[in-house]
């Protein structure tokens, strides 16, 4: 197909869900995407969020090529080998817990709550953070702390509230006998890249062993070695109730899992939830070799490394340039915060080859693959310091 044919067929036939960026990518390798013209591009936000190991990594691949060539597909009334050793091995790097399956973040998010409300026996309550963002199904979308995703789609389900994030007292308020668990990302991604104190997430802990409340991390975004440990919440010595995971695990492919504590995990029994394709052999072939692609290839120290590496860097530019307000994130989820809107930043750091996002109108947003490199992290700080020059 030509370019004018993709557009068209886009514009003829695909709903317009997406703000689109007129690229048509055609292979992929590592932190570079090649388009259709053979222009090559520098991934600082691959997949948003998907990309932790670049695009296809050689282990990824192979591990779907096997696996396809044995079985595509097995539903969950059956038992399979890779369904078993995904689980154990999530469970292995965390602490004692049992998975739910399912396709994406929102999935994993809608899994956690109803988790939460037939944990809650008739509490049902669940308290969320302004700027949050836990997915576009109709209940992830009325946990979401964001009017702007939420405003046509009334009624949105009941028994959501959402208060100021970093704010202990302001969740102290709104607790009643009907609350059951709070649900927060420890660094908020699409909301601006904005990171939970220790002492609020710990005070959050506090009160939910207090209260009998279920903690719910959702590290759709931040999980699966993004800031430099396996998973964020071991950055804040707590240890979830509910956890949820999706992007960066399956590798490329669509994976979304719900992890909960293991005493309270019998909560959902048989026909209580399910996900035809939750957990099938290709996707979890795929997330096994992701993760061990973290631990043989040291792409947590890469990323505490690098993420260092990239924050004295922005830093630098934040020194040389007063439109930069603040850079924030932890290991290789940064934001840099502007004064004026970052879109045409964006577009012209696209011109140049190198592809970021920003959020929230003024936060750009760069979270390049965990096997980064400090060359690359150059090339792509070079690009930014010329289009903010
Ligand atoms: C923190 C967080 N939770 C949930 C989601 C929703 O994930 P998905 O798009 O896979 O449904 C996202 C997506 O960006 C996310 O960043």
């Amino acid at each position: 197909m030509k370019l004018e044919e993709i557009f068209e067929a886009y514009k003829n036939y695909i709903m317009p869900t997406y703000t689109k960026v007129p690229l048509v990518f055609v292979k992929g390798k590592g932190s570079k995407l090649w388009d259709i013209n053979g222009k090559i591009y520098l991934d600082f936000f691959p997949g948003w969020g998907v990309g932790n190991l670049g695009h296809c990594h050689p282990k990824v691949m192979q591990a779907v090529r096997d696996q396809v060539s044995k079985l595509i597909f097995i539903p969950n009334n059956y038992y399979h080998i890779p369904q078993a050793k995904l689980a154990k091995e999530i469970i292995y790097w965390i602490y004692p817990a049992k998975v739910f399956f399912c396709n994406s973040g929102a999935e994993a998010n809608e899994a956690a709550i109803k988790f939460s409300r037939k944990f809650g026996r008739g509490r049902y309550e669940i308290i969320t953070f302004e700027n949050s963002f836990h997915g576009r199904t109709l209940a992830a979308l009325a946990a979401t702390g964001q009017k702007k995703y939420q405003s046509g789609f009334e009624p949105l389900p009941e028994g959501f509230k959402t208060v100021k994030f970093n704010d202990i007292e302001e969740v102290k308020k709104v607790i009643t006998d009907k609350t059951v668990a709070i649900m927060l990302e420890l660094i908020q991604g699409e909301g601006g890249v904005n990171v939970a104190s220790k002492d609020f997430v710990l005070s959050l802990r506090k009160i939910c062993d207090e209260k009998n409340l279920l903690l719910i991390v959702d590290e759709v975004q931040t999980g699966v070695g993004r800031t430099g440990k396996l998973f964020c919440y071991q950055h804040y010595g707590i240890t979830p109730d509910i956890m949820t995971l999706a992007k960066a695990l399956g590798g490329g492919l669509p994976i979304g899992v719900m992890v909960v504590k293991k005493e309270i995990s019998d909560t959902l029994g048989p026909g209580m939830h399910a996900s035809t394709f939750g957990g099938g052999p290709v996707i979890c072939k795929a997330a096994l070799a992701v993760l061990t692609a973290i631990q043989k290839e040291k792409l947590l120290a890469n990323a505490q490394k690098t993420g260092e590496y990239i924050f004295n860097k922005l830093n630098e530019l934040k020194n040389k340039y007063s439109i930069i307000k603040e850079v924030r994130g932890l290991g290789l989820m940064a934001g840099v915060e502007l004064n004026i809107e970052g879109k045409s930043i964006v577009e012209k750091c696209i011109e140049k080859g190198l592809l970021i996002n920003c959020t929230h109108d003024k936060v750009l947003r760069l979270m390049p693959a965990l096997n980064i490199t400090e060359k690359e992290i150059d090339k792509a700080i070079n690009i930014l310091d010329e289009v903010l020059k």
